[in-house]
């Protein structure tokens, strides 16, 4: 299964991804797509000796004519599986579609509570009790595709954005890699909208 991960940012989640990697799994990580040239999961792949790309927004170029530059990189990969960690950009419902059954997301929310940005102090403004992160195959409408795997953790009185965060990041490197080897083991599936697993 040839595995492309797409960032923007730190890139803990293709670095657990990328660990993921063992003889168990029956996929690698052929690539790395950044929309940010600073972005640290860069050199996370450089160590990793995972190609690169950087597919920057330019001035004055439509969300079309950056989805096609982007689709173009993404193709040269001829990527099985598309994981999304941390790419803060939304795309668009072509480029989606293009994709879809085959491209994941996680999102730092018990979807479908908290689509979209913050979700982390939006969980404390509210006094949810708990809190969590949700992987996800993408569809066109943002956050909403078939949730696939949710890790939950509890939220406490004395929580801040950056406490609460560092506890659900701890669960997102526990989650992604789960579902990254189900898809490369051809039990995860998108049928009729929705997340099917096979059993073992
Ligand atoms: C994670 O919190 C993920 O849920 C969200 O973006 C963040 C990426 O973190 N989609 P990292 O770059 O993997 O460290």
């Amino acid at each position: 299964c040839r595995i492309l991960v797409m960032i923007s940012g730190n890139g803990s989640n293709l670095q657990a991804v990328i660990d993921s990697c063992d003889s168990k799994m029956p996929g690698r990580v052929v690539g790395v797509i950044s929309n940010k040239a600073d972005a640290y999961g860069l050199i996370r792949a450089h160590h990793a000796e995972i190609d690169t790309s950087c597919v920057i927004a330019r001035k004055e170029e439509s969300r079309a004519q950056y989805d096609a530059r982007l689709q173009a990189a993404i193709d040269r990969y001829q990527p099985d599986l598309i994981v999304l960690a941390g790419f803060m950009r939304i795309l668009s419902d072509e480029l989606v579609s293009r994709y879809q059954g085959k491209m994941l997301n996680i999102h730092p929310s018990l979807l479908p509570k908290y689509p979209g940005l913050d979700t982390h102090k939006r969980a404390i403004e509210a006094g949810d009790s708990e809190h969590g992160a949700s992987v996800h195959f993408v569809i066109p409408a943002l956050d909403s595709g078939p949730v696939i795997l949710q890790a939950k953790v509890p939220v406490f009185a004395d929580d801040t954005v950056a406490t609460l965060a560092a506890r659900v990041h701890e669960q997102e490197h526990a989650i992604y890699p789960i579902v990254v080897r189900w898809f490369c083991q051809g039990r995860l599936k998108m049928v009729d909208g929705k997340a099917w697993l096979d059993d073992e």
